[in-house]
């Protein structure tokens, strides 16, 4: 395994989710993401932990990486070394579903409210990107622009679907792969087999679990109320009948392919929709299992504490389109510093990196673990002043976005479509899949007797 994660932003300490001291709550959902505030108004950091026991999510625990790492061969992502991604939901059973050499895709997606994507925008992506890396498997990604117009009063259906088709771009230019990426516009895809799921799964839902959970009430408009059915449909397998093998354009959706569950990679604001899922995906008519889902944190505003990088606020967010030159004074100008006062306290005090912004976001893309806990620690005992942390972060945040614009530049319309015409994808999972007699014999109870294969998740010549 890697060496022990240094101590960066945020990290989760026991009983953290007991805190009662806010005076305002936090909120969490996926219009509205507000830190809580304390009983002098001082806003507080998020509360994850908190928030994976209110909804009842899994905390992604060391085991669960060494199982990762001992499966995959891969040394998990810095992100969960960190802590960043930091909870989940049946993570496990996806695992087993890759030790058996078993189909299973991954699914994320983009509301395209903005032309552009932020920062932050950029962590669920490159972090999937890695997954389809890592598990060779085929990923969908859904851009919402029917969503966007109907929740932004001020934009419009055409007006979202071209910023989604943009957004489509930048998601491309972080590294997928074409081969194994189908990424769809619900104003384009969404028919056939696809809007059999939405309907069959709208009536699963009464209106008072969606109110619930998205906090509905009379004059919310009939679209908005509709819509979490189209989002939570997407995790269907059969909701993509071309991406399978052996696609026949006259059959039903198929049981086989029903099976097939899939992984979400998201920030933790999305959950709420696939709780929906979760709880109802059984009692369609061909029974799906519950996605999995891995839920990562907010990438923290310029401003620090308590706020998320967002596309509504310009001065919160570093946008994937900033020149070097913007970076470096959104950051010398922006960034919420851990340092003192004056230079004489910052030696004597030392400099606080769990506040300080900068070294949040070096914690993101520092990779060298050994690096950043140096950092940290000259930080901490104040060798390292703020100007310097700065200059640090501007250089590494400088290199990732100039990387991506260089990918961007190559992303032409004709790209642009050939991720996002529907057709079947190519991968071939596990290339060591221990086989259903092997694990029976193993015994050690890991791996679980693996379902059969559905006949048509894979082509004959991918089974291995
Ligand atoms: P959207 O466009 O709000 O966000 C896209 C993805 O980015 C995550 N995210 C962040 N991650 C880290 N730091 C931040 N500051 C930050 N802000 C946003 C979001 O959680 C999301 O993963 N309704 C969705 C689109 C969607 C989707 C999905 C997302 C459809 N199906 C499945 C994830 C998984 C939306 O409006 O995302």
């Amino acid at each position: 395994m890697a060496a022990p994660p240094p101590a960066t932003e945020l990290p989760i300490r026991e009983g953290e989710g007991e805190k009662k001291t806010a005076a305002t709550e936090q909120e969490i959902n996926p219009w509205d993401v507000q830190a809580g505030q304390d009983e002098q108004g001082n806003t507080l950091q998020f509360d994850y932990v908190a928030i994976s026991k209110k909804w009842a999510t899994k905390l992604i625990d060391e085991d669960l990486l060494q199982r990762f790492e001992r499966l995959t061969g891969k040394k998990p992502h810095r992100w969960l070394r960190r802590g960043l991604f930091f909870s989940h939901r049946d993570f496990d059973k996806i695992l087993d579903k890759y030790e058996a050499g078993e189909p299973f895709f991954l699914y994320t997606g983009r509301g395209p409210s903005s032309d552009a994507l932020h920062l932050g925008h950029t962590i669920p992506f490159t972090f999937t990107k890695w997954l389809q890396d890592v598990f060779d498997v085929p990923l969908v990604i859904m851009l919402t622009d029917d969503e966007k117009a109907l929740f932004k009063e001020k934009l419009t259906f055409e007006e979202t679907h071209k910023f989604g088709l943009q957004n489509a771009k930048d998601i491309i230019a972080c590294g997928f792969d074409v081969k194994k990426t189908f990424i769809f516009s619900d104003l384009e895809y969404i028919s056939g087999h696809f809007l059999y799921n939405v309907w069959e799964f709208s009536k699963l839902l009464p209106f008072n679990q969606v109110r619930g959970a998205f906090g509905f009430d009379g004059s919310t408009n009939i679209g908005r109320i509709m819509f979490p059915a189209v989002q939570c449909a997407a995790a269907f397998a059969t909701s993509y009948p071309q991406i399978w093998p052996n696609y026949d354009p006259k059959a039903d959706r198929s049981k086989a392919i029903a099976k097939i569950p899939c992984l979400i990679p998201c920030a933790i604001d999305q959950d709420p929709y696939f709780r929906l899922v979760r709880d109802n995906s059984t009692r369609m008519r061909h029974p799906t299992p519950k996605p999995a889902l891995i839920h990562s944190k907010f990438l923290t505003a310029l401003q620090g504490a308590g706020g998320k990088m967002s596309a509504s606020d310009p001065n919160s967010a570093i946008f994937m389109t900033d020149t070097p030159n913007q970076i470096k004074n959104k950051i010398i100008k922006h960034a919420f510093s851990g340092g003192r006062e004056s230079l004489e306290e910052h030696r004597r005090l030392g400099g606080i990196p769990e506040v300080d912004v900068a070294f949040q976001y070096l914690s993101y893309f520092e990779d060298d673990d050994a690096k950043l806990l140096e950092i940290e620690t000259s930080y901490r005992n104040g060798t390292l002043l703020t100007g310097e942390l700065k200059k640090m972060a501007i250089a590494m945040l400088q290199e990732y976005v100039a990387e991506f614009q260089e990918r961007r530049k190559g992303v032409t319309d004709e790209v642009m479509r050939s991720y996002m015409t529907p057709r079947e994808l190519e991968w071939k999972g596990n290339p060591n899949p221990v086989k259903k007699e092997k694990k029976a014999k193993g015994g050690k109870g890991e791996a679980k007797p693996a379902e059969a294969k559905p006949a048509e998740a894979k082509p004959a010549e991918k089974e291995g």
